[in-house]
């Protein structure tokens, strides 16, 4: 038998308790999604039955968080840099904190001008569809090893609307030989093998976060081959985690890049090391 909507969400929010420290949001954004509409259609459809298709989607990813499903796997979306971008296990959930590396992006791109860049190990595709859509003007590519991810990424872009040369394969091996950038950024996989974040993060692709013993194999790769990838005076970008800047920045410098700096993210932690060649 349909229940109304306001009591499907009042008893999803209930069942969230036990998992959420924000159960009625999480509630309203799955039976959001469930309806297929917005927050003020929801209030407006409160005393309506739940038609049985949306009740039963809804049943099913109420069970997957509450089996510690992390809620944008749940919900199939999340927001990343004021886009609304698919998701689901086979790529890393867009942060936050990597939203300080499409700041940066931006910082080195003039809104007049074309130019060139590039964002490996792309995931949903977050970074590249970000500065694509902030910089309409910009040649954008990415690169994904994982053919899974890099579906998510094209389907993202495809709905979003925005170009992006997307392809398959290990950093920079895929591209044209000969073609450089004026900006190649990456959020590469930077966690050790012991690090104790990852127990958290089991819901997510491994391949996205283990880099190796170190946790520096990732970045050091791609910071040693971008040269090779780069106009003169050309810029590279990476995030990486907070204890993690001084070691990226010897890597840059080792590869040739003057004066590496690091930024910090707003709790003022290291998070994002650039630097460029020289001209
Ligand atoms: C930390 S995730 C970042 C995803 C996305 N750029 C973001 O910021 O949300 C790292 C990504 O790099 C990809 N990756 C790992 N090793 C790679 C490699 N050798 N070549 C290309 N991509 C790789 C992973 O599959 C994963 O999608």
């Amino acid at each position: 038998m349909s229940v109304p909507v306001g009591d499907a969400l009042r008893k999803v929010a209930s069942r969230l308790g036990v998992v959420s420290d924000q159960p009625e949001q999480e509630a309203r954004w799955l039976v959001e999604i469930a309806l297929g509409c917005a927050a003020a259609g929801l209030l407006r459809r409160g005393d309506q039955p739940l038609p049985a298709a949306a009740a039963q989607w809804l049943d099913e990813r109420v069970e997957r968080r509450l089996a510690g499903l992390p809620l944008p796997y749940c919900l199939g979306t999340w927001s990343f840099y004021g886009l609304e971008m698919a998701v689901n296990p086979a790529v890393l959930i867009p942060r936050p904190d990597t939203e300080s590396l499409v700041e940066l992006a931006l910082g080195h791109l003039p809104r007049e001008g074309a130019r060139r860049v590039l964002d490996l190990g792309t995931g949903s595709g977050a970074v590249a569809l970000a500065v694509a859509r902030a910089r309409p003007e910009a040649e954008m590519w990415a690169v994904e090893r994982s053919p899974e991810a890099l579906a998510v990424a094209q389907g993202n872009g495809q709905r979003l609307g925005l170009a992006v040369h997307w392809l398959a394969g290990d950093w920079f091996a895929p591209l044209p030989p000969g073609l450089r950038f004026d900006l190649i950024l990456a959020n590469p996989p930077y966690l050790a093998a012991d690090d104790p974040h990852l127990p958290a993060l089991r819901h997510e692709p491994q391949e996205a976060l283990l880099a190796g013993p170190t946790g520096l194999e990732c970045l050091a790769a791609i910071a040693t081959a971008a040269p090779g990838h780069l106009v003169p005076g050309g810029v590279l970008g990476l995030e990486h985690g907070a204890e993690q800047g001084e070691a990226v920045r010897a890597l840059l410098r080792a590869a040739g890049f003057a004066q590496p700096r690091t930024h910090r993210d707003l709790a003022g932690r290291e998070r994002v090391t650039s630097g460029s060649l020289p001209a």
